[in-house]
């Protein structure tokens, strides 16, 4: 994808699509809180994306490099599906996972830190890192559509 392509993308509020094997993903430019980011994901794609693989992971930084032409600094943060402080994934459908899948964790290192302060949703940095959110701030959502 090219810059003007996805400077368009950005200008009409439609997101960013990368694929790998069977999934597509979304990065939407419009910021929202965490609830209402997998509300979203939840009406136009399957769901909040799942990073269960270094594969995903580096999809998605490689698409997040990308979008800093817009957002200028190191400080991009999207939401991905995980929360709740047990961290479990929105996508929870055990069919979309392989044995040790859902057990994947990226946190930057000393994350999750504040999980019993209200930090319970997860945000990644351009780094592909994860970082502990309060739910409410406005992140940009990775959504993603899943094909059987
Ligand atoms: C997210 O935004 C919606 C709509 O503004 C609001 O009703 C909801 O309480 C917010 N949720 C969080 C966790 O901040």
């Amino acid at each position: 994808m090219d810059k003007l392509l996805l400077l368009i993308m950005a200008a009409s509020g439609l997101s960013a699509v990368s694929s790998a094997a069977g999934l597509q993903y979304y990065f939407v430019y419009d910021r929202k809180n965490f609830t209402e980011a997998q509300r979203y994901c939840r009406e136009k794609h399957t769901d909040l994306v799942t990073v269960d693989s270094m594969e995903v992971m580096k999809i998605l930084t490689n698409t997040a490099d990308l979008d800093n032409m817009f957002y200028s600094n190191n400080s991009y943060r999207a939401w991905i599906g995980l929360s709740g402080g047990s961290w479990r994934w929105s996508l929870s459908d055990p069919s979309f996972y392989k044995p040790g899948e859902t057990d994947f964790r990226r946190w930057y290192p000393g994350r999750p830190n504040t999980g019993d302060s209200g930090q319970i949703c997860t945000a990644m940095g351009s780094d592909g890192l994860w970082y502990d959110h309060s739910c409410d701030i406005m992140h940009h959502p990775i959504c993603a559509d899943v094909r059987a």
